[in-house]
């Protein structure tokens, strides 16, 4: 029998991309949205690449009345993704409350859900923010987590507690934590992606908004970090095979290959590249030269970090494999696919 997947913020960039590839692997999904971040049209989108239209129902998983229903008339579901979030780091100094309403009550109403309906797995988006600046790199899944820089970063170290410690207490359940590193990049069809709200925060979509004349230049925060060329270095990761990897994490817990009944997984690439990299990179590969210039740091930022994949390559058999030329090629495909740019 097809087993049935929800996957929670389906229709964001993450989570749409997933979709797709549970699809692919023969689940049938079920996305809840609140479209607080995403639009509805990503469903068409998902139909089109996968030829599947994955069911889908809009409300706010922070609300537990809402959330109870639903799982009530979905209790044959295997397994559960955790996208949904708010993830503006900015933001979230800003409107704290909301985040960690948000972020903390949404795991916290699903967890109740699992254990009152008995649906076992859950996977958990978690993010390399929880390292902070690490001592040592790269980072291993041992590598001690540090005080948040943000609202957002807490939200996912105190998410990671409270899935950790509610499957101490509760031997029923089972979960998975990921850290992505940086996830970028879109869909080789260019039909689906990401698509910030307002001014993009990000490096790739700050980069491909750019050169599509919507932003007049990219600043490169801080050329005087202790790198090579002076810029930040991070581990960008492809969003197709970010994705895949969830694939194989939901196998893992559906087949009971876990050795825990909480583990954490790194998902990067093992390489780092500077911001001038990148840069350097998306000219390459797209033949576009980008107007850019240097201004300070940017507050909170970290000089540095890749991740250690070692265990995520060997114990998931998962691996990222799409290079980075090829997905800034993606990124910059999608945003022209979007804004009409031949
Ligand atoms: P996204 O904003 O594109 O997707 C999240 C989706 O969740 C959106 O469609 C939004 O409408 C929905 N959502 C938010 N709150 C909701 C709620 N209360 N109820 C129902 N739906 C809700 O973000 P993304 O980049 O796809 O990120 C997905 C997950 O991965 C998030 O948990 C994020 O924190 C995490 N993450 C993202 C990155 C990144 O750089 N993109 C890095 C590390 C971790
Ligand atoms: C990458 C590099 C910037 C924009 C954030 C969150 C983190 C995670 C991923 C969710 C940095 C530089 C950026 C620009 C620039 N999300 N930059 N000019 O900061 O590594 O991580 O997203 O969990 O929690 O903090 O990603 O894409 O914002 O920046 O020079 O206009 O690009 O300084 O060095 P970051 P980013």
């Amino acid at each position: 029998m097809t087993q049935k997947i929800l996957v929670t913020g389906g229709t964001g960039y993450i989570g749409s991309h997933t979709v797709v590839e549970l699809q692919n692997a023969g689940y049938e999904v079920i996305v809840v949205d609140d479209l607080s971040n995403s639009s509805k049209d990503v469903l068409d989108n998902i139909e089109t690449i996968s030829g599947k239209r994955p069911a889908f129902e809009q409300f706010d998983l922070a609300d537990a009345a809402k959330t109870d229903e639903f799982f009530v008339r979905n209790q044959d579901i295997a397994a559960i993704i955790h996208f949904a979030a708010s993830k503006a780091v900015g933001e979230s100094v800003q409107i704290p409350l909301h985040y960690y309403r948000n972020n903390l009550v949404s795991l916290m109403n699903i967890l109740d859900c699992q254990r009152k309906y008995k649906i076992a797995n859950l996977v958990f988006s978690s993010s390399c923010t929880v390292y902070g600046q690490p001592d040592k790199l790269p980072v291993t899944e041992s590598t001690p987590r540090k005080d948040a820089e943000s609202p957002y970063g807490n939200t996912k170290r105190v998410n990671e507690d409270i899935l950790n410690d509610s499957i101490k207490a509760y031997p029923e359940l089972k979960g998975i934590a990921l850290r992505y590193f940086n996830p970028i990049g879109a869909h080789p069809s260019a039909l689906i992606g990401e698509l910030p709200l307002g001014v993009p925060q990000n490096l790739v979509p700050f980069i491909t908004q750019t050169a599509a004349g919507l932003r007049e230049g990219l600043s490169v925060f801080g050329d005087d970090y202790d790198t090579p060329d002076g810029s930040a270095i991070r581990d960008y990761i492809n969003v197709v095979d970010l994705a895949k990897a969830h694939v194989v994490a939901i196998a893992r817990l559906l087949e009971n290959k876990n050795k825990a009944s909480y583990e954490v997984f790194n998902l990067g690439t093992g390489n780092g590249y500077s911001v001038l990299e990148i840069v350097k990179g998306f000219e390459k590969a797209t033949g576009v030269k980008l107007n850019y210039k240097i201004v300070p740091r940017r507050a909170g930022d970290i000089e540095k970090i890749w991740a250690d994949t070692t265990y995520a390559n060997e114990e998931l058999g998962w691996k990222a494999e799409v290079g980075l030329e090829e997905t800034l090629l993606s990124a910059w495909n999608w945003e022209k696919r979007v804004r009409g740019i031949q």
